[in-house]
């Protein structure tokens, strides 16, 4: 089936998030180490950045690395951090090219400091572009950041810069670390597995989940096209009834 020849433009997502999940998997498959499987994965991102761009969808914010990730075998964190420095080093051209912006959500200070400077300077060259923002989140985990949310609002509260009457679910919002961000329609997550894993907890109150089994290296083009296809029949409600939706 072709699904990109099926999708409706005008009811197309704003932003999709992906828990890019089963690189591991994927390599011993193959009877190969884990970072062959990470490398692999590569081309996945690649694949799906050129999908979101040709359907002109607005933000992919793609779980690159976990703040529990950290616990890994060192020699799996470092060769993940070589693998994003490569990447972002490789595709920068691309990027420019193709008016795409770089943005980082996660606690980039735990990054070693030669990548935390080559974001840094990508986020910078891409921050005029208008077209896909690609949002990779790294050293990240929404337990971290509404954390973190939590303990900057007090600090306003208590030096009097917010009254507590005016907390609400937007204010919050605007302490995350997608403040400038809209909430995603959709999260994907391939693998097999069911679970959301600390990530966006906050921001996907709303949004569609679509659980795969497609390892990630297998998931490229056309599987990402049948995921925003799958999202587009289903009714989001809101709380609301199906009639109240249909009235519209
Ligand atoms: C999960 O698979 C994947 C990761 C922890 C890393 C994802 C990273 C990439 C795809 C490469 C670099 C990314 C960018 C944005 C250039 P897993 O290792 O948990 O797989 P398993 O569950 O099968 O063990």
């Amino acid at each position: 089936m072709n699904f990109k020849d099926k999708i409706i433009k005008e009811k197309l997502p704003k932003h999709v998030a992906i828990i890019m999940d089963g690189n591991g998997r994927w390599a011993k498959q193959r009877g190969k180490n884990r970072i062959f499987g990470h490398k692999s994965g590569v081309k996945s991102v690649k694949e799906v950045v050129e999908a979101a761009g040709t359907l002109k969808i607005q933000y992919l914010t793609l779980y690159a690395f976990s703040t529990e990730n950290w616990n890994r075998p060192k020699i799996e964190v470092d060769a993940l951090m070589t693998l994003l420095l490569n990447s972002i080093n490789s595709e920068k051209k691309d990027l420019i090219e193709n008016n795409i912006q770089l943005k980082v959500i996660g606690n980039t200070e735990a990054l070693p400091t030669k990548i935390r400077q080559k974001i840094s300077k990508v986020i910078e060259e891409t921050k005029i572009n208008t077209g896909l923002t690609i949002v990779i989140a790294l050293s990240y985990s929404s337990r971290w950041e509404i954390v973190n949310a939590i303990k900057n609002i007090s600090k306003e509260v208590k030096e009097n810069k917010i009254d507590i009457s005016n907390i609400n679910s937007d204010l919050v919002s605007k302490y995350l670390t997608t403040s400038e961000i809209p909430d995603p329609e959709l999260l994907i997550r391939t693998s097999g597995e069911y679970r959301i894993s600390n990530f966006l907890l906050w921001q996907i109150a709303y949004s569609e989940l679509y659980f795969t089994k497609k390892l990630w290296p297998d998931f490229g083009k056309e599987e990402f096209y049948e995921a925003i296809y799958d999202f587009q029949y289903r009714e989001r409600r809101f709380g609301k009834t199906s009639e109240q939706i249909l009235r519209k």
